[in-house]
């Protein structure tokens, strides 16, 4: 066995396997064609465990027909490559559909398959890329047919396999290749069938203002279900899950991780049978979808990322932080370290003119900052959240002269320029309202629920499309403008497109996110030196595939400290921090009214793009200056986090007196390690920090970094020369007595040998 082959194919056994570095992934097709799924895990030398598939009489389970009197050769009772319900398979299937004659009928069998150097790509969908064997990368790509041999309907399985990063993706076409209409009403882009054991589910639910917060429970019998059915992948549950061993930790055990490609409805599973077997799946979420599919058309599933780690959660994360930083954005700035930027909504709201900014973008400059950008309210009526949207034309009572005068003003500073925009709204008190009432989604003959006073655009139209694409491109073109921030402030509901029959409507939620990424491939990729961030309502619309064309996503609206430390915390377990849109805000917090250290707020927006969203003219000139030390040391420092291994090193949920995350760069030489006090005692046990990755034999400059006040401080100012062996085991003691929502940062540094 040549063990860097990313895909083999074992004729005589009839096996597949795809193998990664420290993976392997195995299917075998049946003696009657049906396709199995073996094993997905820690890597293997063997070309065929189908031993592990029981072949045993479960008493009253089906026999598909080809078995004839063989009553071992159960469906339901054997782990599952691509599932429907028919032959007697009852679990949660990868398919359902219904044919011409009104049968749900869809048995598939393996017809053929192909394999090829690189990575295939999706119709109209984000999907991760190959590099193109840049830095060796190998990726190969496996495409399976099977068929029904009776309506001819096929589908095409894709996997890619990204043998270094460790990852291997699916993907779903689903084919009409019969003679009559079909409708499909699922498809899962994804589904694994575990033959035994215990497992925990990890997913990332929430709300506005408090994104991503993580929670660990058992599969129990039954169906464990996170989704979506708010038309965006949403603030209530991220599509993004973990699987994995009951006793499995941060640094040890084994974790599956499934990261959907998709920024619409979507549904994870994980269905524990009376066997004890466990399906998952993962993929558009069913409701409300039924695609109608002409002979000859096909669909295409969104994308699933799949990734194993044998070494915990800590290696899982890592592997995800890889892949994202590396194979899905095509941005130049994906590689670049971002600007410092300052935003104007939490200061100044939709009150503001031409001479408040540019005093805010002036004194910003005291904090270090590059980059002014001005956020909603500078368009059309938007005094308010009541009207103006969709309006994209300046406002010009607020900004004489338009956004060129400001934003050349604003380049005059020395500082680039970002503008706000959302362009999948409309308010109903808007020019664009009123002149096509019909371009938003609502059901005919009922008034349209409003959220935030705004409706959502219909963008399964193409006129929709076309019209965002050339007003939002026409604004980018005078060449003036640096960044934009993409905003997504409410949840789809009232789905009907007056574009579509009544039999298509079905459609419609997915077709929106066609439509999204149509206007965002014709906005972002024709203007490839802007940089764009997304955005939802602070964090919620946070996915793999806007991180296709957003290198960085809002985090949050609650830009509180120690709010954010869950809220970022959950957001590490599938993507980079380089990719978390995080700024130093005011205190009292505006949300949560709380007050917390200048440092700690600048620690906390370290785990991110860094900027601030504050007016810097309240601020004392003091305030100021150490704004400028912690712009300066994230600048000096900005690589290492954007590029270097992350390692979670204490949760914020965990029982302990702080919450504390560590980069590491890629060579190991140099380590950056944060910490925040989440809770105070008296006289109680001490906290070491222990620092993970580290060379064991080495020795390290251990530096505390001190800011501000810091400085006189005697203990922070100490360096230690400390082995990765010590700092790993003992760890770094936090001062006994440090109070709520102090902040500590160290500098570590491989000592060269001599
Ligand atoms: C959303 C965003 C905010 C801000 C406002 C503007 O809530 O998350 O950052 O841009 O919209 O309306």
């Amino acid at each position: 066995m040549n063990d860097r082959i990313p895909v083999t194919y074992d004729a005589e056994r009839g096996t597949f396997t795809l193998r990664t570095a420290n993976t392997a992934y195995q299917m075998a097709v049946t003696e009657y064609g049906h396709l199995l799924h073996l094993y997905y895990g820690e890597t293997l030398p063997d070309n065929d465990v189908s031993y592990l598939i029981p072949r045993v009489i479960r008493s009253h389970e089906s026999n598909p027909p080809e078995a004839g009197t063989d009553r071992t050769y159960s469906l339901c009772a054997y782990p599952q490559e691509f599932s429907s319900n028919d032959a007697g398979d009852y679990r949660i299937p990868s398919i359902e559909l219904v044919n011409g004659d009104g049968s749900y009928a869809f048995v598939g069998k393996y017809v053929r398959h192909r394999i090829y150097d690189g990575k295939y790509s999706l119709d109209g969908m984000p999907s991760l890329f190959a590099n193109d064997g840049k830095d060796g990368e190998n990726v190969r790509t496996l495409e399976i047919d099977l068929e029904d041999s009776v309506t001819h309907v096929g589908v095409t399985l894709l996997y890619g396999v990204f043998f270094d990063k460790d990852v291997i993706t699916r993907s779903v076409i689903v084919r009409n290749g019969g003679d009559s209409g079909i409708r499909l009403q699922r498809i899962m882009s994804a589904s694994i069938d575990f033959t035994a054991g215990d497992l925990d589910m990890i997913e990332f639910f929430g709300h506005h203002y408090v994104e991503r917060q993580t929670d660990r429970k058992r599969v129990t019998h039954g169906i464990s279900e996170i989704g979506s059915f708010r038309g965006s992948s949403g603030h209530f549950h991220n599509p993004f899950a973990i699987l994995c061993d009951p006793d499995t930790t941060e640094e040890r055990g084994g974790a599956y991780g499934f990261a959907l490609m998709y920024s619409g409805n979507f549904v994870f599973d994980a269905e524990l049978d009376g066997y004890g077997q466990t399906r998952a799946a993962m993929g558009i979420h069913p409701k409300q979808f039924e695609f109608l599919l002409e002979p000859g058309d096909t669909f295409t599933a969104p994308e699933v990322v799949m990734a194993y780690s044998g070494e915990g959660l800590g290696k899982l994360s890592r592997i995800y932080h890889d892949i994202f930083r590396g194979n899905v954005c095509p941005s130049k700035f994906v590689g670049q370290d971002r600007p410092v930027l300052i935003n104007s909504w939490e200061p100044f709201r939709f009150t503001f003119d031409t001479q408040k900014l540019l005093e805010t973008a002036r004194i910003s400059k005291e904090l270090g900052a590059d980059m002014f950008v001005l956020d909603d309210g500078w368009f059309g009526d938007r005094d308010s959240e009541r009207a103006g949207l969709g309006d994209w034309t300046v406002n010009e009572k607020k900004l004489p002269g338009g956004i060129n005068t400001l934003a050349d003003s604003i380049h005059e500073l020395g500082m680039k320029f970002g503008l706000w925009f959302e362009p999948e709204m409309v308010n109903e008190d808007s020019d664009l309202y009123r002149s096509h009432p019909d371009w938003c989604l609502r059901v005919p003959g009922r008034a349209p629920s409003r959220s935030r006073h705004q409706l959502c655009l219909d963008l399964s139209r193409d006129d929709v499309c076309d019209h965002l694409i050339r007003t939002v491109n026409a604004i980018l073109d005078s060449g003036k403008i640096d960044y934009v921030k993409w905003d997504y402030n409410r949840y789809v509901c009232d789905v009907y497109s007056t574009a579509y029959p009544p039999s298509r409507q079905g459609e419609i939620y997915h077709r929106y996110i066609l439509g999204l990424y149509k206007i965002l491939d014709g906005i972002i990729s024709t203007h490839p030196d802007i940089l764009f961030e997304g955005c939802s309502g602070g964090g919620g619309r946070y996915d793999g595939a806007m991180l296709a064309y957003f290198p960085q996503i809002w985090c949050s609206d609650n830009t509180d400290a120690p709010a954010r430390l869950t809220i970022q915390y959950g957001t590490s377990f599938a993507y980079p921090v380089c990719t978390m849109g995080a700024h130093v805000s005011v205190c009292p917090n505006k949300r949560t009214k709380r007050t917390v250290p200048l440092k700690t707020r600048a620690l906390v927006a370290m785990h991110g793009t860094f900027g601030y969203e504050l007016d810097p003219a309240v601020m004392t000139k003091e305030e100021r200056e150490e704004c400028a030390e912690y712009t300066q040391f994230f600048r000096e420092h900005a690589s290492l986090i954007r590029t270097g291994d992350y390692y979670r090193l204490a949760s914020p949920y965990d029982d302990r007196l702080y919450t504390a995350w560590q980069f590491t760069s890629k060579d190991g030489d140099e380590s950056l390690v944060c910490a925040v006090t989440t809770d105070v005692s008296t006289n109680d046990k001490v906290s070491y920090v222990k620092p993970r990755g580290l060379d064991k034999n080495a020795f390290y400059t251990v530096r505390h970094i001190a800011f501000g006040n810091d400085k006189n401080d005697k203990e922070y100012t100490e360096e230690r020369l400390l082995s990765g062996a010590a700092l790993m085991n003992i760890g770094i003691m936090l001062p006994l007595s440090a109070p709520q929502y102090s902040s500590f940062l160290l500098f570590l540094s491989r000592k060269k040998k001599a």
